[in-house]
């Protein structure tokens, strides 16, 4: 048996594929006794392309309302609980100057799926930053909207687009998200915005309810097939106000897994060390470096907002979290061998 998974694992190095099986065994094998040399094996393939660097990208959570009910997500429509916001484009150009002048030249804005901002208001706003910032790369992450939305936002500069798929499997979707949303849409979403050009991010939890291992082999196979630039993977983490209040959490050592795999089947990928991941163990984004992973996304919220984007209980967001802690964050970092990177950040192809 051992013999066997050392072979699959030479496969997955050298050819960077392997099959629903192939896959599961690998997973079914480091679920009884983690192996350290796969996140060698990950780590070595994205010194290939990216060498030592970890890039760091500005996040922005500029609105924390949303029209869907997802199970799972703290700014659910349904969850009376919060108090919403919304920060105005005054307010997102400021937070851009305060990054800029910390060195970011990568801002990501995020949202939940917030119809207040429509295809105008979105489009104004790119083109505030990069009339402003044109060094900067803009990525936005607003959620479904049709092609011609998309296009709009590409055509006024957006260089990155993230949408989680959150789980390749349809029926593992239809229990985790009301009726009203569809797999099969998020999934034509990924593939408009590929075909517009964007540089594009799907992504799925680690550990969410109900969720096999042959989902999470289905979540592999999916992304080798969507082929994206960018993959977010971050443990489910239980909200108080969620349908999914008393289930469990996911595990660090299975999301370490998921990101050592995506790397090895995307050698090329931009792969974040997640929030949640540093949210559920201290060490959570050092470990996800270790894995495979090269960004990481500190905060650039304004502070008296940051803990209304709960999308899970106890979010990290000061410390090295936040951008006033961008120097700490860039001491670990080169502390572990590694290079604090803080250009636009492309995808080597692009
Ligand atoms: N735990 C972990 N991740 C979550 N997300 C939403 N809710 C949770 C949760 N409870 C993730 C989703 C979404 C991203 C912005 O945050 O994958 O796409």
């Amino acid at each position: 048996m051992d013999k066997n998974i050392d072979i699959l694992k030479e496969k997955l190095y050298r050819e960077n594929n392997l099959g629903h099986d192939e896959l599961k065994a690998l997973i079914d094998t480091n679920m009884k006794s983690l192996d350290e040399e796969i996140f060698n094996l990950a780590r070595q393939t994205k010194e290939q392309y990216y060498g030592k660097a970890v890039y760091f990208r500005g996040l922005m959570e500029f609105s924390n309302y949303c029209r869907n009910n997802c199970y799972y997500c703290g700014i659910r429509k349904g969850n009376l609980n919060i108090r919403r916001y919304r920060l105005t484009a005054k307010d997102i150009l400021d937070s851009c100057k305060i990054g800029h002048r910390l060195g970011f030249r990568t801002f990501v804005l995020q949202s939940g799926d917030d119809p207040y901002f429509t295809d105008d208001k979105i489009v104004e706003i790119v083109d505030m930053i990069k009339n402003r910032y044109p060094d900067a790369a803009v990525t936005l992450s607003i959620g479904e909207r049709d092609y011609a939305s998309y296009r709009r936002f590409w055509e006024a500069g957006t260089d990155r687009y993230l949408l989680r798929h959150e789980t390749a499997n349809k029926a593992h979707y239809n229990r985790l998200h009301p009726e009203s949303m569809s797999f099969q849409r998020r999934k034509k979403c990924l593939y408009k915005l590929k075909d517009i050009g964007f540089q594009v991010g799907a992504g799925f939890m680690v550990g969410s309810p109900y969720q096999t291992v042959d989902n999470m082999v289905e979540d592999l196979l999916f992304l080798k097939e969507l082929e994206p630039h960018m993959v977010g993977i971050g443990p489910f983490i239980p909200h108080k106000d969620t349908v999914f209040k008393d289930k469990e959490g996911g595990d660090v050592n299975i999301t370490l897994l998921m990101l050592a795999l995506v790397r090895l089947l995307l050698p090329k990928v931009l792969l974040p060390s997640t929030t949640a991941l540093g949210t559920i163990d201290p060490l959570g984004r050092e470990k996800g470096l270790m894995a495979g992973a090269n960004v990481v996304m500190p905060n650039l919220s304004p502070k008296n907002f940051r803990a209304d984007y709960s999308l899970y209980d106890n979010k990290i967001a000061t410390g090295l979290e936040a951008a006033e802690g961008i120097d700490d964050l860039r001491e670990r970092i080169e502390s572990m061998g590694l290079k604090a990177d803080m250009s636009r950040g492309d995808h080597v192809d692009m």
